[in-house]
């Protein structure tokens, strides 16, 4: 079968590599894919922010399957507009999407259906702000209603600082249209947890749990970026912690959209924190992690094709996925400057040395490949993932890769799992 996977990141090219495996894949096509993704799958350019353009691309191709990387196609309308084009597609409508793409429908939704949550105000204008600060104890989380990628969250140390935020996001001079709408929020302490699902809009299948690291800098510092790396490992969560999870968070929340008339279908992304009360929601995300996905899919046994097809046919169950017993981490290396202005066009030199480590696999992200070399092209540039029957062992080898690696101004986390590492 063919496959059309769309988007162009670190996730695509892992999910690009994985569904290469299956013996049921005859060819993989990326739009638009990057530098890296094209050394293994066909790559078709495309506008991802354009319905009509991701339609001319997908009736060139006729893909047999198609997955959707990235959240704004998802906003279009992509999966209701192949679907109505009988093109079998992995992912959720738009109304589904609803989840990630405006936190205060999902902060009410949660409120609605009694799962745990941080306590919220959803503000309008600065005459919401205003009162709501009161009941409020600094420091307040102040997040962007909209999709803002990763840039839509600031947590204020003071009230006064969270309501220079909020007067910032609502004027749209920050995130435009994401402000027009902004969700204070509790600030919660704990370690953060990246619990992934696939639903078939009735049953859930849960992929191992993850940890990200959003801040750029070392020991949780700076500012918050879409993921400077992730790992993975068995003991992540127990048995017991991914039943309550199942439990008590995805099947609600699938079991909820249903009843709301948008069953949830693909990839439900339950970002947690777990606090000292247990775990609580923080986020949902309706696609696959970036870079959760990267060490996750470094450790999945089975055939990702099956699962996916599993839950367009609606036969999703428990047991769709295997997985190794061993630790998978991914670290991201960045352009200097991310996640703030940064420039492009940079030589990247030794992904060879690097790709020939044990364990090891270079995912490209915001790379571009010319006469041979590759150059940066993004803020996020590489995700370099390695895996090992111990954690300790599998940071080693990434660190090691990325060592391997050079381009100028690249910058890299050097405690990624370094608190799991400690325990
Ligand atoms: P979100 O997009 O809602 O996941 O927020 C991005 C990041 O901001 C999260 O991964 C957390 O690191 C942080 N964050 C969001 N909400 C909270 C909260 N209520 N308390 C503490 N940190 C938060
Ligand atoms: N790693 C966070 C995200 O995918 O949104």
């Amino acid at each position: 079968m063919k496959i059309l996977v769309i988007g162009s990141g670190g996730r695509e090219h892992a999910l690009v590599w994985k569904l290469r495996q299956s013996p049921r894949v005859s060819k993989v096509y990326c739009a638009p894919g990057n530098g890296g993704i094209a050394a293994e799958a066909e790559c078709r350019p495309v506008d991802v922010k354009s319905l009509e353009s991701l339609v001319a691309v997908a009736n060139q191709i006729r893909p047999d399957l198609t997955v959707v990387g990235p959240e704004l196609p998802l906003k279009l309308g992509v999966v209701d507009e192949f679907t109505r084009r009988g093109w079998r597609t992995f992912g959720p409508t738009k109304a589904a999407a609803q989840l990630e793409i405006s936190k205060s429908f999902a902060k009410e939704f949660l409120q609605r259906h009694h799962i745990s949550t941080a306590h919220y105000a959803i503000c309008n204008s600065m005459d919401d702000v205003r009162p709501a600060l009161q009941h409020f104890h600094p420091p307040v989380v102040v997040k962007a209603d909209g999709l803002a990628a990763g840039k839509g969250v600031v947590i204020a140390k003071t009230k006064d600082e969270a309501a220079t935020v909020a007067s910032e996001m609502l004027s749209g001079k920050m995130l435009g249209e994401a402000g027009a709408r902004v969700v204070l929020e509790e600030f919660l302490s704990g370690d953060e947890l990246s619990f992934l699902v696939v639903s078939d809009g009735e049953r859930v299948a849960p992929l191992v749990a993850a940890q990200d690291h959003k801040r750029v800098g070392d020991g949780d510092t700076g500012p918050n970026t879409g993921g400077m790396g992730a790992y993975t490992t068995r003991t992540i969560v127990d048995d017991k912690m991914r039943d309550w999870l199942v439990t008590h968070i995805a099947r609600p929340v699938v079991a909820g959209m249903k009843a709301e008339g948008a069953e949830y279908k693909g990839v439900l992304y339950c970002g947690l924190m777990m606090t000292a009360r247990g775990p609580i929601v923080l986020e949902f995300n309706c696609r696959f992690g970036d870079p959760e996905t990267q060490p996750i899919l470094m450790r999945m046994e089975s055939d990702l094709v099956e699962a996916l097809e599993a839950s367009i046919d609606g036969r999703t169950s428990d047991g769709d996925f295997r997985w190794s017993d061993d630790a998978a981490v991914t670290v991201v290396m960045a352009s200097g400057g991310y996640p703030g202005a940064y420039e492009a066009g940079k030589k990247i030199s030794g992904l060879e040395d690097a790709a020939k480590l044990e364990g090891v696999e270079v995912f490209h992200a915001g790379t571009t490949a010319r006469e041979g070399a590759f150059y940066t092209s993004g803020g996020r540039v590489l995700g370099v993932t390695a895996r090992a029957v111990e954690l300790q062992t599998a940071v080693q080898r990434a660190y090691d890769a990325c060592g391997k690696i050079s381009f100028e101004g690249a910058h890299y986390r050097r405690d990624i799992a370094a608190r799991a590492l400690k325990r």
